[in-house]
Parts: structure tokens; sequence; C-alpha cells
């Protein structure tokens, strides 16, 4: 993931799960090979998701904590965790608390908005947000395309979305946006940092086009036509806690069994 800072500069930032971080030295390798796949700076290491309910949150927070002090990255920051976890992490750090929190976050899902965007206005955290543009059912793709667009219900029920569809088009006409970018400046607008992803480089200059925000009535409109996502898919912030069940060892099994490490 890279994003620009206040002065113009690349921000690289990048993810371990938690089997990588369960204590120091494990994670000290974890991220000596982010670094080495990267090649080049790192600003920000964050744990992908929590750790299982079986292996204590403050050993992965003080681990990353510890690699930062060290220089081994710029900051470190927490993924998919829920209010009460991101709470328990920040009474974990002893020296340097988390620098950012990326969640799921969206027009078509506002979960978020219950607690962890509160909290993290609250803290200090910049609230990064993951699948933005709903792999791409908000800025126009209508159908799935690929096995991920396929298995995300969020993107088939925003894709069938008739009035939020129809909330961006019009934002889109009245700011002269594109409708990516609207989904962006939304997000933008409640000060979150969103994390869109592409494959097609020319889409780059649209997308940071978004960095302005919107006008206050337009992200109303919007708030109107999606209020119905603050609690559709809970109200608390639920994405891969499921994952919490599995200990680090199956959860490394798991994915090198699948290709993923
Ligand atoms: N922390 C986590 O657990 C987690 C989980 C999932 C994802 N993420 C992160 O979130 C980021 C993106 O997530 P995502 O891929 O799910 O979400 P996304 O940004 O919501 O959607 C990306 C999709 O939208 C399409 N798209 C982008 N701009 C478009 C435009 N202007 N018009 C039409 N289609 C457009 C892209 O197609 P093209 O490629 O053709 O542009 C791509 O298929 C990644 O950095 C990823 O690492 C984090």
């Amino acid at each position: 993931m890279e994003r620009v800072d206040r002065e113009g500069r690349a921000v690289v930032a990048s993810k371990v799960p938690p089997y990588r971080t369960v204590a120091y030295s494990v994670a000290r390798r974890g991220v000596e090979g982010v670094r080495r796949r990267l090649r080049g700076r790192l600003d920000i290491i964050q744990l992908h998701w929590p750790p299982p309910v079986f292996a204590p949150l403050c050993w992965h927070v003080r681990a990353l904590e510890r690699l930062v002090l060290e220089g081994m990255a710029g900051a470190y920051g927490l993924s998919n965790f829920p209010a009460p976890l991101v709470e328990k992490a920040l009474e974990c750090s002893r020296r340097l608390e988390p620098a950012s929190l990326q969640v799921q976050y969206s027009l078509a899902y506002r979960s978020p908005e219950n607690r962890l965007l509160p909290l993290a206005r609250k803290t200090g955290l910049a609230l990064i947000a993951w699948s933005p543009l709903v792999k791409g059912a908000l800025a126009g793709v209508a159908r799935p395309s690929d096995p991920a667009q396929r298995r995300d219900r969020v993107f088939r029920e925003a894709a069938g979305d008739r009035e939020l569809q129809e909330a961006l088009d019009e934002a889109a006409r009245r700011t002269g946006m594109t409708r990516a970018q609207v989904a962006l400046a939304w997000l933008v607008s409640k000060g979150a940092l969103p994390i869109p992803g592409t494959r097609r480089p020319e889409r780059v200059a649209e997308i940071a086009g978004a960095a302005r925000g919107l006008p206050e009535d337009v992200v109303e409109s919007l708030d109107r036509a999606s209020a119905r996502y603050l609690t559709r898919w809970g109200r608390c912030y639920r994405a891969l806690q499921w994952i919490r069940l599995v200990p680090c060892s199956l959860q490394y099994l798991a994915l090198r069994l699948s290709g993923g490490v």
C-alpha cells in the first residue's frame, strides 16, 4: 500500500499476520521479510488481524512496538480490530502507541462509524479504509467478473442497491467527479484514508482527485442513501473476527496450504 504524506512523500505500509508477531524474535523475522520484499523503506507495519483468543494481545503489540523503536519501521498499526480490542491494544503499548487502524469501510459498509471512527478521532489513530470501492461496485461495476467480487456479499448488495447507485450518479453529476472519486471523497470527508486497489496505473490520477473531499450537502445526501449500512453488517465492527478462534499454528498451516504464505 502506498500513500502520500503531507510533504508529498509516498508512505509505504504493509501488514504481518499475528502468527508472525507472536514473539519478538518471530516478529523480527516477519518484518525483515516484508522489508526484503519491498526492497526499500517501510513506514507503517500493521498487524493484519487481531491475534487468536489464546495468544495474549500484548505480546504482539509489544513486539511491533519494539521493532519500531529499533527502526525496523516508521510506525506500527492495527487492522481489523473491533473497538474493545483497540482499547486493549492501546493499554498494552508502553512507549509507543499504534499510529493507524485499517478496517473495512465504505458507503456500503458503515459499521466503523458507530464506535471505531469516534475512537480513532479521540485517540489520534489514522483510520485507513480498505475495500473503499467495494471491489468496484461503487465505481459502476454492476456484475462480478472475478472470484473475489463473486464471493463478496457487500459487493453483491452494493451493486444491486438502486438508491445508493442513483445517489452516486447524482453526486458525480453535481460535483463533476467520477463515481469512484465520489465514493473515495466521501470517506475523506469522514476523516478516513481510503486505500483503493487497482491494476491500472492510469487510474492513479483519478484516485488522487478524490483527496479534496466533498461539499457538505453532497456528503449528507450520500449519508441518507447509505444509512442502512450503518447497521446492515452489524452495529459493531466484526470483519475477520471468526479467525480469532483459530490458533496461530492452524492459521499458518491453512494459509501455507492455500498458497497464501
Ligand atoms: N486489512 C485487510 O484485511 C484488507 C482486506 C482486503 C483488502 N485490503 C486492502 O484494501 C485495498 C483495496 O481493497 P479492494 O481491492 O478490496 O478494494 P477496492 O478498492 O474497493 O476495489 C478495487 C476494485 O475496484 C476496481 N476499480 C478501481 N477503480 C475503479 C474505477 N475507477 N472504475 C471501475 N472500477 C474500479 C478495481 O479494478 P481495476 O484493477 O481494473 O482498476 C478493482 O477490481 C488493498 O490495498 C488491500 O491490501 C485490506
